[in-house]
């Protein structure tokens, strides 16, 4: 009985992480000072990401690694989400 309740509690304890994941990399990637936590940004110049295809997105910030894309603020800020691109984006595609 012990043994099945620890197996179920990793279990929801996993599935729990690898919901998080996104937004965690969001949230830790330093891009919500200017995109918000939802990705709905209140400055008016700051893109807003929220509902963005994920696919999309994961373009533009690998261009912006490569300097395919060029901007002053994101061509620095993109090596952030190095790695992170496809959970980052995902979680955006989700929000409002
Ligand atoms: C200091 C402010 C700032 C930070 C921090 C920042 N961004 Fe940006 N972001 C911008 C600005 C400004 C633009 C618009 C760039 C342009 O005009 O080409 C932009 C554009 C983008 C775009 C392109 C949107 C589109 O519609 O084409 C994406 C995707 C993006 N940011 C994702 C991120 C991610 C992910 C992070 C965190 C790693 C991040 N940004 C951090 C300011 C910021």
């Amino acid at each position: 009985m012990k043994r099945i309740l620890l197996v179920t509690t990793v279990a929801i304890f996993t599935m729990g992480f690898a919901q998080a994941d996104g937004k965690a990399d969001y949230m830790n990637s330093g891009c919500v000072g200017c995109h918000g936590t939802t990705g709905v940004s209140a400055i008016p110049t700051y893109p807003k990401l929220a509902g963005q295809n994920a696919a999309y997105t994961v373009k533009q910030l690998k261009d912006f690694q490569t300097g395919a894309r060029k901007d002053p603020t994101m061509s620095a800020m993109a090596g952030l989400a190095a790695g992170k691109e496809q959970s980052i984006a995902d979680f955006l595609a989700k929000q409002k």
